[in-house]
């Protein structure tokens, strides 16, 4: 039997979600919005793309109705307002937790054994949203943000050593905003760390465009965030739970006690498999890196105490 995911959202994100879904022959797909006709049209249109792409999934697009959603496979999460210029992740918060802990209630009623994967911003307090609003298990709530953030970095090396993208592994752990942090030591080139193929102040240019990757984004585009990259992000994860690749990827996932850190949704190395998150792996940190993911755990903590005094 052919598997089924939900996209809620049918904005630019949850849209070409789909859209990359369906055309790797991975699943079914459901899209839901509130938005009248939007998400019908958007799938109508994606099927009349099939015969010229050669597939065939289906797909259908609903307004406001979860039923749709029943005994889904994986749920994603886009559902939200995004960035205008000048706007933080963080300034989302109050509207983004309504609406997606609305629907990820509204989700686990119809799909009570799905994974969820959230996507929406600020994105380690959504997953905090979602992880209570479901009621799932811990390993059924995954957040994306770790392998856009070492995506953009993969293409930000590429570009600065002219190699191939094919060549490049990149790790990005922490919280999905600035102090996010990227580990140069385990980003490497055919298994040559960058630090050895570039001299520091390079380095740390990369990290600091990848750490504002998002905004500058949101600044070229003036009206929305990335979506052709945080698509392909989600759909890497999509495909290791439907395939059951074991695949260790960088996810936020919920901590107790993992890197010393206790009830936190946060960046770091998952495998991530058809149980959704069946492993935190624990990698060595230096002092410093480790000072710097209890950094940004600080601030992601900050904003899921600022989301639980909105409640
Ligand atoms: C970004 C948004 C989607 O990083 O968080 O582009």
């Amino acid at each position: 039997m052919r598997k089924k995911v939900t996209v809620v959202g049918a904005g630019n994100v949850g849209a070409t979600t789909a859209m990359r879904i369906i055309e790797k022959e991975l699943a079914d797909v459901i899209m839901i919005d509130v938005l009248e006709g939007v998400p019908a049209g958007k799938a109508l249109d994606l099927c009349e793309a099939a015969p010229v792409e050669g597939h065939d999934c289906k797909i259908t697009g609903h307004t406001a109705t979860y039923g749709e959603a029943k005994d889904s496979d994986i749920v994603i999460m886009t559902a939200g307002i995004p960035r205008k210029p000048g706007m933080s992740r963080d300034d989302l918060l109050s509207i983004n937790m309504g609406i997606v802990s609305s629907s990820s209630k509204k989700i686990a009623s119809v799909a009570p054994n799905a994974i969820l994967i959230i996507v929406s911003n600020p994105l380690d307090a959504m997953c905090h949203a979602a992880f209570d609003a479901s009621g799932f298990p811990k390993n059924r709530v995954i957040g994306m943000a770790g392998i856009l953030d070492s995506a953009r970095l993969r293409a930000f090396i590429a570009m600065e050593l002219n190699v191939s993208v094919e060549n490049i592994h990149a790790l990005v752990l922490g919280g999905h905003g600035d102090t996010m942090v990227p580990l140069p030591r385990y980003s490497t080139v055919s298994g040559i760390p960058i630090t050895e193929l570039m001299p520091p102040d390079r380095v740390e240019s990369l990290i600091e465009r990848t750490r504002t990757g998002g905004a500058e984004i949101v600044g070229l585009l003036k009206t929305g965030s990335a979506y052709y990259a945080p698509a392909s992000a989600v759909v890497e994860m999509a495909e290791a739970i439907l395939k059951d690749k074991k695949k260790i990827l960088p996810c936020s996932a919920y901590l107790e006690g993992e890197y010393g850190i206790n009830h936190l949704f946060m960046g770091v190395p998952v495998k991530l498999g058809a149980n959704g998150i069946e492993e935190i792996v624990r990698i060595r940190l230096t002092d410093e890196e480790m000072k710097a993911l209890h950094h940004s755990a600080a601030a992601v903590r900050s904003v899921v105490d600022d989301m639980k005094r909105v409640v």
